[in-house]
């Protein structure tokens, strides 16, 4: 079974990338975790979309989401809420409409971020809610994973360190999988 995740965030030292590593590590036997990068999506455009359709990249991420059992994403939090980035990736990703079911509907998503500051991303999740369910998929709410102090969290090379958050992160991938494994479409 494979669950694609996306980190929100496109730069070398992301905490959000070193948490979407820690949870492929993390997953449980019989569950593969596949990155998928929101690098190079463009800007959305209605003009280049009318003239070009869906850019490739887009199509692309679309048909691994569709091709994945479940899809993770893995969110950093911007004046609390969902970082524009990380948003219009998924905007796209929402072209055209009438593809939207056969992308999202009845898909498994669960929802984990980092920050190095306080409040774990939470804003930025609750945020997410909205567009997961404007998009008809099936959130997970068996567990949450929110990193506070990311700085702490996660050593110079980008290793998971703190033993707590390493519990609940495993705690949440066996849960994530199995919630995926039942809804899987
Ligand atoms: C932030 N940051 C931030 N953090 C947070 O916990 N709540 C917030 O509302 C915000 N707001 C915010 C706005 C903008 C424009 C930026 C650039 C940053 C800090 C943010 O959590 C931090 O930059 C993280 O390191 C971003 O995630 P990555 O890139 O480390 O994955």
């Amino acid at each position: 079974m494979t669950i694609l995740a996306i980190a929100g965030s496109v730069r070398t030292k992301s905490f959000n990338q070193m948490l979407l590593r820690a949870a492929i590590e993390l997953a449980p036997a019989g569950t593969t975790v596949e990155a998928a990068s929101i690098k190079g999506i463009p800007l959305y455009d209605g003009d280049d979309e009318a003239a070009s359709g869906v850019p490739a990249v887009v199509q692309a991420l679309k048909d691994r989401i569709a091709s994945a059992s479940g899809l993770l994403l893995v969110t950093p939090e911007y004046n609390n809420s969902i970082p524009g980035v990380f948003k219009n990736a998924i905007d796209w990703t929402s072209r055209p409409g009438s593809d939207i079911a056969r992308v999202y509907g009845g898909r498994p998503v669960g929802v984990i971020g980092a920050t190095p500051g306080q409040g774990g991303t939470s804003l930025a999740q609750a945020a997410w809610l909205q567009v997961l369910r404007t998009l008809g998929t099936l959130p997970y709410f068996g567990a949450r994973v929110l990193v506070s102090g990311a700085g702490k969290v996660f050593d110079d090379n980008g290793q998971l360190i703190d033993s707590v958050v390493r519990g609940q992160l495993e705690k949440y991938m066996a849960g994530f999988a199995q919630f995926v494994a039942r809804h899987a479409r």
